[in-house]
């Protein structure tokens, strides 16, 4: 099984990739993380059905914006019901590295469970570096460190070969293309990244 027909199959399935309650003490830890999201405007590629959407949903509130993207179809459509009720929320079908985003509009570009499914990372980090708005941030997230991660990937057919860098490596590799990072955390229950261009 490839990691599309992976993530295709997923989509089919009872609320894919929901939050369980061992996640909610992660979550909040990354919510403090993030800071006041009011009236921020948020890129979410690879948003998966849209657990975390919901979320940023509520973090920028009415006077915020959150564009929602994922390459798999059923997970879109599942994305598209969870965030119908809020008319500052968009989801869209597409794949990161091509997505055709204004230039210099955005305030945060949210990677979450998301970066080691990219085909092409460097691609996708130089158009961040031009989708981002002056000061704005990325950030690169997971519930898990990249150690814990990537024995979980090793185990699913169609994502075994997707693997998560290291916070040291991704510091590195960010910073060799221009980057600014200001904070890598690399933790068994938590892995996040925040970076600007330099
Ligand atoms: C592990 S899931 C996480 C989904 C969501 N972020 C969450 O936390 O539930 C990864 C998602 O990335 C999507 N994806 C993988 N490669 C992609 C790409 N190149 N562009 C956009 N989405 C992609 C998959 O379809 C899948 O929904």
């Amino acid at each position: 099984m490839d990691r599309q027909a992976f993530f295709e199959q997923l989509a089919g399935r009872k609320n894919p990739l929901a939050f369980q309650p061992e996640h909610e003490p992660r979550m909040e830890r990354l919510r403090l993380r993030l800071g006041d999201l009011r009236g921020k405007r948020v890129f979410e590629p690879g948003c998966g059905a849209g657990p975390l959407t919901e979320r940023l949903a509520e973090w920028v509130g009415p006077a915020g914006h959150v564009l929602a993207l994922d390459a798999c179809p059923g997970m879109v459509k599942r994305c598209g019901e969870a965030v119908a009720s809020h008319g500052h929320v968009r989801a869209m079908r597409g794949k990161a590295e091509e997505a055709d985003l204004e230039a210099g509009a955005w305030d945060l570009i949210l990677c979450f469970r998301f970066y080691p499914h990219l085909e092409d990372a460097a691609g996708f980090l130089r158009r961040c570096g031009e989708w981002l708005a002056p000061g704005g941030e990325l950030v690169i997230a997971n519930l898990e460190g990249s150690r814990e991660l990537n024995a979980i990937h090793a185990r699913r057919a169609g994502v075994r070969h997707d693997r998560m860098p290291s916070g040291d490596e991704l510091r590195r590799q960010l910073q060799d293309r221009g980057w600014q990072v200001a904070e890598v955390l690399d933790e068994p229950e938590e892995f996040f990244l925040r970076a600007r261009r330099a």
